[in-house]
């Protein structure tokens, strides 16, 4: 089909080409009929331009207009013309002028979309995901994928500007069963070998330190097959870093660059630096998160000291077994009702909590069902340490450390969204989470895993913990945290074999094994490895939250389901017998 070049966008006409002869090409977003005259609005990505098919002006086109429908792909020629006075629409740029047609060409029929093509529908995500394609013509979809787009330039731009070097690295390497789950992709040259997909490019940068490239930077897909989430992909996209030569702050400097680059040039909003520091025991005992959200106040406070020498036997066995007594002040909730507390109290035995002790603050006491077993003296220290007055409301959790402070984290958030303290205009809360354990200890399996991944360097000062109380020792890992959502993890490394080892050892990892699994980059080490650290940003979640948006799903253009469909191409899918044949693979 012939049609001429466009010579505009719609979104381009101006006032000033009032006269002018025109060609518009896109889609057609709305038609109206208005006896006789059919106004349309043609939209294409860059805007909306009304266009009219007047038969006083060209009764041959206005004849052709008759035909159109939704989405419908059209060529037009015309003449832009003034708006009439009092049918101007200054809510979008191309608001005073329309086209008047001479000329129509369609270039594609459409059949009736499952779903309007505007902002806001009202339609089940899954509908939109099995037509994404239709679902990325709406203006929001587009101004999310333009967002991302301004974020890979931003990013290229500045690290180049530091002297980073981005190099990719491979998609199909070897399998590293640390961490999450890999994908694996079977070889048909190696009968019964498999590729994995790299769940980060963390061993390859490592190794670019020794070739000697001293900054290397990359905006890669990785690939990770655990539970989904809203803020969680099985593929999704980082900005890997990797440095030579720098310690940890080396590593804030330059991130706290990039993050005050991005909030400037996307949000035009002065982010102030350097970001605020917690170190991960401050982190949980305030926030009951290693991923904290700072747009509100609501800490926790820990209450293990006023009940050392408890008689109440929930607090004396937490104190006995070195667990501890965390409190959060309800301000003004002390008229919750029985069904109310209920309702939070199932909240917490969701996430494995015992139970959940409450209490109201009446006439400078507090009023409670275990009441009877506090004496007034710890019923005051609870009153001192939070602060409290009268109408307000206590919940008290008890019991292991890390679980009982998350399971009060929880609640944190779960008050703050009650109690309606996330302000949307908020003040984004950015902050670096450091000093995080470098070992975690996994009951199951009675043996230590390592906290971010097993070259994480421990704090030098407490390398020789290492042999008597791993546990303790702190690594020199940090996670960057924006508004409750962990964006960016790092650290730096170990570079020294003889560390190295014992970091091995104290993991239960034989020397043979960690041959197999790590033995390349061990080797590479061997030659010469500068001491070097890096970080690695969730750029969906960074685009997710840059977008105003609550799931990354906005912001990826062809997503995966929670379930880890792609809807669209119905993918995983079956494959023949034949493909099977030639991977060496039987389906049991
Ligand atoms: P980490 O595993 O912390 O570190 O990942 C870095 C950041 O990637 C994002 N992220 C995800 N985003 C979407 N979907 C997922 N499934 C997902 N998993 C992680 C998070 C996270 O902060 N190699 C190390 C980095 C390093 O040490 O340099 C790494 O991958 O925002």
């Amino acid at each position: 089909m012939k049609f001429n070049r466009r010579t505009h966008t719609c979104g381009e006409l101006r006032e000033e080409n009032i006269g002018q002869h025109v060609v518009l090409n896109g889609w057609v977003d709305t038609r109206r009929d208005l006896g006789g005259v059919i106004f349309i609005d043609l939209r294409d990505r860059y805007g909306i331009t009304q266009i009219v098919f007047e038969p006083s002006y060209n009764s041959e086109s206005h004849e052709t207009g008759k035909d159109l429908r939704s989405e419908y792909v059209i060529s037009i020629e015309g003449k832009v013309r003034k708006r009439p006075e009092g049918t101007e629409n200054l809510a979008i740029p191309t608001g005073t002028i329309d086209v008047m047609v001479d000329k129509l060409i369609i270039l594609n029929k459409a059949i009736t979309p499952p779903f309007q093509i505007k902002d806001n529908i009202d339609v089940n995500e899954d509908l939109r995901l099995k037509y994404r394609y239709l679902d990325l013509r709406r203006k929001e979809m587009q101004d999310n994928i333009l967002l991302r787009h301004k974020m890979y330039l931003i990013a290229r731009r500045y690290f180049d500007s530091n002297n980073f070097v981005e190099i990719e690295t491979p998609v199909l390497m070897k399998s590293t069963p640390e961490g999450a789950r890999d994908f694996l992709v079977p070889s048909r040259l190696h009968k019964g070998r498999f590729y994995a997909l790299p769940q980060s490019p963390q061993q390859y940068k490592q190794i670019l330190m020794v070739s000697g490239f001293d900054r290397y930077f990359q905006i890669v897909k990785c690939f990770r097959d655990e539970d989904l989430r809203a803020d969680r992909q099985p593929e999704f996209t980082q900005i890997d870093i990797e440095m030579s030569f720098v310690d940890v702050e080396d590593v804030y400097e330059i991130m706290e660059g990039f993050v005050k680059t991005l909030f400037k040039e996307i949000k035009n909003y002065d982010l102030r630096t350097p970001i605020k520091r917690l170190t991960f025991d401050e982190a949980m005992e305030k926030y009951g998160s290693d991923k904290p959200d700072l747009r509100f106040g609501l800490e926790m406070v820990t209450l293990s000291s006023v009940f050392q020498n408890s008689e109440f036997r929930v607090f004396k066995e937490a104190v006995e077994t070195g667990g501890i007594i965390t409190g959060l002040l309800a301000k003004g909730c002390g008229e919750y009702t029985r069904n109310q507390l209920d309702v939070l109290t199932e909240f917490v035995k969701k996430l494995g909590a015992g139970g959940l002790i409450w209490m109201r603050v009446k006439d400078n006491s507090l009023e409670a069902p275990i009441s009877k077993f506090l004496s007034e003296e710890e019923k005051q220290g609870i009153i001192k340490s939070l602060g409290a007055e009268n109408g307000d409301l206590v919940f008290i959790l008890s019991g292991a450390k890390l679980k009982a402070l998350s399971i009060m984290g929880n609640l944190r958030l779960e008050m703050a969204s009650r109690l309606g303290l996330i302000k949307e205009d908020a003040e984004p809360a950015i902050l670096w989470v450091t000093d995080f354990p470098l070992l975690e200890w996994d009951e199951e399996t009675k043996r230590f895993y390592a906290m971010h991944h097993p070259f994480t360097s421990p704090k030098l000062e407490e390398i020789e913990l290492l042999k008597t109380d791993p546990a303790k020792v702190h690594a020199r890992a940090y996670d960057l945290v924006l508004n409750g959502n962990e964006i960016a993890g790092g650290s730096i490394r170990i570079h020294d074999a003889e560390l190295q080892s014992l970091m091995f050892k104290t993991l239960g990892i034989s020397d043979e094994e960690a041959e197999v699994k790590f033995g390349f980059l061990m080797n590479a080490f061997k030659y010469g490895a500068p001491p070097h650290g890096g970080i690695a940003f969730g750029f969906d979640r960074l685009a997710m939250l840059l977008a105003g948006k609550s799931s990354i799903r906005e912001v990826i253009a062809f997503p995966k389901t929670a379930s880890g469909m792609s809807l669209m191409d119905e993918c995983p899918s079956f494959v023949s017998e034949e493909q099977l044949k030639e991977l060496h693979i039987k389906i049991r």
